[in-house]
């Protein structure tokens, strides 16, 4: 197949690398890709975020399947456009992206489909919104309603803190349009993993849980990131959770969706929050609820699951696109993954570019270790850091142990000027 795959980052090469381990041969293209899919792929000078060039590209080129991996170009509407040249794409329609790009939308898609997620309000006067504060006791979450690169949910200890978060957004606009309306919304106590669903419109088949590291510090401390490594499979959603999760969160969203005349086709990335036995009850009753929805595969969590998928991707990308999606065509292997970000020093703060890394190819070499770039590029030859998060080392390995030391023993090939990782991955599995 020809197949278009849309981003830059270490999602869009594990799926790259992903669609080039399938048994029969793909022509694959990236858009814009970085130096790792470069050794897989023809990279494009087009922007992830180009509709019009990427669907003149395709209207021409005619790939069999475009795969869009970031949010962004979701929800400005890229499957649409390649709708309207007849061409087929894993990911939603704009519409369907709402689930995503809308916090407010999404929550009304929870609720009117009966899935169980934090009690929430919505407000556009900052004055009601910090009325409404005292019922939700303290922590409370308040987020802006739009994308906000990962940064438009404060998790609030205080009052002070909530009353400054609602006017940082409300009036202050740190936001822009995106923070225009804020929800409040209940702490949920517990756990969180995340659940990817491909999803071709009416049916869904789970991918294995996994598990993010949001905070750019060991023990979870210091400021949220894109995330700093992950693991899978993540022992806090059991496997009879699965049957659960499919049953009552994402079929009656994909349901409730098609109510309002949406055909959500692609990845449902469900991020959910597990509260333990003895944790603080949900109101929703609950011990399983949903923290917030993404339209898209997530980063690193790709880099951990896809790994661990046999078959043909191709085909279930495919499958998901044209809508006949069956539960036998994804194959997961009996081996478990743990992916390392090395990131350049500053990151989630300001950082430097340009700086060449040295020891990739001696990473690669690993028994069980992939290399997956993030921000990178090829200068003269050689390969330079282009990003915060750089690159996202990932381990396979029979049990988690071997997965995480077989990560850990690549990145330790690996360096360049500011370079930093996380020391920690996957703890709160071995902390059980
Ligand atoms: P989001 O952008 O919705 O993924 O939120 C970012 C992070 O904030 C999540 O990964 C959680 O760690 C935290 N968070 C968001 N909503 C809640 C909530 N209702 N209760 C507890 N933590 C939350
Ligand atoms: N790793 C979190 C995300 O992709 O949103």
């Amino acid at each position: 197949m020809k197949i278009l795959t849309v981003g830059s980052g270490g999602r869009e090469h594990a799926i790259t690398w992903r669609l080039a381990q399938d048994e029969a041969k793909h022509e694959l293209y990236c858009a814009p890709g970085n130096a790792g899919t470069a050794a897989l792929a023809t990279n494009l000078a087009l922007g992830a975020e180009d509709v019009a060039n990427i669907a003149a590209w395709a209207a021409e080129n005619k790939p069999d399947l475009v795969v869009v991996g970031p949010e962004a170009p979701l929800c400005k509407g890229l499957v649409d456009a390649l709708a309207e040249v007849g061409v087929k794409a894993f990911g939603p329609c704009a519409a369907g992206a709402r689930m995503e790009g809308s916090k407010r939308f999404a929550k009304e898609v929870m609720n009117a489909a009966g899935v169980p997620t934090g009690r929430a309000q919505v407000f556009t006067d900052p004055a009601a919104a910090k009325a409404a504060l005292p019922e939700y006791g303290l922590p409370v979450v308040i987020k802006a309603d739009g994308l906000a690169a990962g940064k438009g949910v404060v998790v609030a200890e205080t009052a002070e803190q909530a009353e400054a978060a609602i006017d940082d957004m409300l009036v202050g606009n740190k936001f822009g349009a995106a923070g225009a309306e804020v929800l409040i919304e209940e702490f949920l106590d517990g756990e969180e993993c995340s659940i990817l669903a491909l999803v071709d419109g009416e049916n869904a088949v789970l991918l294995p849980g996994s598990q993010d590291h949001k905070r750019v510090f060991d023990g979870d401390k210091g400021p949220n990131t894109g995330g700093m490594g992950a693991y899978s499979p993540a022992p806090v959603v059991t496997p009879a959770m699965m049957p659960d999760i499919k049953e009552r969160i994402i079929l009656p969203v994909v349901r409730e969706l098609k109510k309002r005349g949406i055909v959500y086709r692609g990845v449902l990335y469900a991020g959910l929050m597990i509260t333990p036995p003895g944790g603080k009850k949900a109101l929703s009753g609950s011990a399983i609820n949903v923290v917030e929805f993404n339209a898209r595969f997530g980063d690193p969590e790709t880099e951990a699951v896809l790994p661990r998928l046999g078959g043909d991707f191709a085909k279930v990308l495919l499958s998901c696109a044209e809508g006949n999606l069956s539960e036998t065509d994804v194959v997961v292997k009996d081996e478990m993954a743990a992916t390392v970000i090395v990131a350049s020093g500053g990151y989630p703060g300001s950082y430097a570019k340009g700086k060449p890394i040295a020891g990739l190819d001696d990473a690669a070499q690993v028994p069980g270790a992939i290399v997956f770039h993030c921000g990178t590029k090829v200068q003269d030859g050689q390969v330079l850091t282009s990003g915060g998060r750089v690159l996202s080392v990932t381990g396979l390995g029979k049990d988690l142990r071997t997965a995480v030391d077989t990560a850990y023993a690549a990145v330790a090939k690996i360096s360049f000027d500011g370079a930093f990782h996380r020391a920690d991955i996957a703890h709160r599995a071995f902390n059980r």
